[in-house]
């Protein structure tokens, strides 16, 4: 980006938006020049979703404005921002899977032959014009194949390919990274460095501060809906960004120092694997879990961490090997069975798996125990309000009540929530696939203390998460996997290079 190029494209000064009478952006500005990357920053319920979707449309502001290229705007919808050249993914992607690349691309806005434009729908033309939109972004792909038959990275362009209009000026990307592995998110970089060069404006969400520092010239922070300042990133370091997103007493408190890891090397094992495998997903393999313990599980996208996860909780079938719980052997043919040996499992796909978007943040967090009990015994309203109450306040839930239907909280708070569902079963093994996803800073600590704690009055846990940092962080025994199959241990407290190196020479 240049130091002092004059006009920004974008200008937005006094944003105000408020629901009913909570109001969730307060004065918000945002500086946009052509050929930079803007991480717009802060942490779970800032304000940053609503303030993309009222600078595209998606909803109405309450208050103040927005210039593009020196003009003001008011943009009705996404498609009338579109035309104006804001494009965006947002933090939910809306793809189709069952649908081909070139369809996701093209979809409500095919091009059409014929009876202007009212004939029908010109397929060479849109495979075409779709290879040309990818190729713009580096992605040779057939784009007549399914979307789900390609990996979640690949989908995640497409998301790009189908936002980038010709005249796009701004591209907007709400947490696009959060399922990518870092192989894949160095992809995604090169092709917003690409757009960059072209003289897009891009702004870029994202809970992982290494990838900010990485790819952004500058930052803008909001906080409780107020915006907080703009920086370069090269003059705000890491330690000063997590300050102005979290204010001074947070950020003393997110820096606070844990326990290190350890476990006696007590015998016994709550459950054992020896030799558990399945054709083709996960190759034969031991493992030990106490309870009390938290062992963690290491690798990169593809490792075969989430098939692990789905064997041990009777999703999917082993057809090699034992399961034992308590030494007794089981076999899990679905998760009814594993629940019923006390297992739970928090699944990574919160949207498909998760939230019951239209239920209130209290039946969010009871469904799961409700369901464990089974239908001898109710939870009453008082239990739940109860339960609910005690989780908002330990994962610190931005929520206006426990009553709010769960779909009006920002996607971080979604995620606690669920978490939240899954801690409140007690369940004696607990496995947690991703549970920090999208979270913000001080949440991940303040999830990372909950699970420590309940490992200490007894609960096993397996643990899986992308960000080794945090696996080497929590874990007492680290088990790393490669290619589906594992490929050693280390102890708790190990560092990442640790891992990494036994990664690299398996
Ligand atoms: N339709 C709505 N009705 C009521 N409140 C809403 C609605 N949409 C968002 N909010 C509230 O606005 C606040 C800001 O939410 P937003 O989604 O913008 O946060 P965010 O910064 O994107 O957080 P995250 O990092 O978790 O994605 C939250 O407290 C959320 O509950
Ligand atoms: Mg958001």
């Amino acid at each position: 980006m240049e130091a002092d190029t004059p006009e920004p494209v974008l200008e937005l000064a006094g944003i105000r938006k408020s629901f009913g009478d909570i109001p969730v952006l307060r004065d918000v500005r945002l500086r946009l020049y052509p050929g930079e990357i803007h991480a717009l920053m802060g942490q779970n319920g800032a304000g940053k979703s609503t303030l993309i979707k009222v600078l595209t449309g998606v909803l109405a502001s309450s208050g103040g404005e927005m210039r593009l290229s020196g003009r003001a705007i008011r943009p009705g919808s996404p498609l009338e921002a579109q035309q104006l050249g804001i494009s965006t993914v947002y933090q939910e992607v809306n793809l189709c899977p069952n649908l081909s690349v070139a369809e996701n691309i093209f979809a409500g806005r095919y091009p059409r032959k014929g009876l202007a434009q009212g004939g029908r729908i010109d397929w060479a033309m849109v495979h075409q014009r779709a290879r040309e939109l990818l190729s713009r972004i580096g992605l040779d792909i057939d784009v007549t194949r399914l979307l789900s038959s390609y990996p979640v990275a690949v989908q995640q362009l497409v998301a790009i390919a189908r936002a980038l209009g010709v005249s796009a000026k701004v591209l907007i990307l709400d947490e696009p990274t959060s399922s990518l592995d870092d192989e894949e998110v160095g992809k995604l970089f090169e092709v917003l460095r690409r757009l960059r060069a072209e003289g897009l404006a891009i702004v870029f969400v994202s809970h992982f501060l290494n990838q900010v520092y990485a790819v952004s010239d500058r930052i803008t922070v909001l906080r409780n809906g107020q915006w907080v300042g703009e920086w370069r990133a090269s003059e705000l370091g890491p330690q000063a960004l997590i300050t102005a997103m979290l204010g001074r007493e947070l950020a003393a408190q997110a820096a606070r120092p844990e326990a290190p890891p350890v476990f006696d090397d007590a015998p016994g094992a709550l459950l054992q694997a020896e030799g558990l495998a399945q054709a083709g997903q996960l190759q034969p393999l031991d493992l030990r879990v106490r309870a009390g313990e938290i062992v963690g599980i290491a690798g990169l996208l593809g490792a075969g961490r989430t098939e692990l996860a789905r064997l041990l909780f009777g999703m999917e079938l082993s057809d090699r090997g034992v399961l034992r719980i308590d030494g007794q052997a089981v076999r899990f043919s679905d998760p009814v069975d594993a629940i019923a040996h006390g297992i739970a499992m928090c699944p990574e796909e919160r949207k498909s798996d998760g939230i019951v978007a239209d239920l209130s943040v209290r039946e969010n967090i009871a469904l799961a125990l409700q369901a464990r009990m089974g239908l001898k015994r109710f939870l009453s309203h008082a239990e739940q309000v109860a339960m609910a109450e005690r989780f908002v306040a330990a994962l610190g839930i931005k929520t206006a009540s426990i009553e709010t239907p769960i779909g009006l909280l920002s996607g971080g708070n979604q995620q606690k929530a669920v978490i939240a569902r899954w801690l409140a079963t007690e369940p004696r093994l607990l496995i947690l696939d991703e549970p920090t996803r999208g979270i913000d800073v001080a949440a991940k600590q303040e999830i990372m203390e909950q699970i420590l704690r309940l490992a200490q009055a007894g609960m096993a846990v397996v643990f899986i998460s992308s960000e080794m940092s945090e696996v080497v962080r929590v874990a007492h025994r680290i088990v790393v996997l490669r290619d589906r199959r594992k490929v050693g241990e280390l102890p708790g407290g190990s560092t990442e290079d640790a891992v990494y190196d036994m990664i690299a020479a398996a």
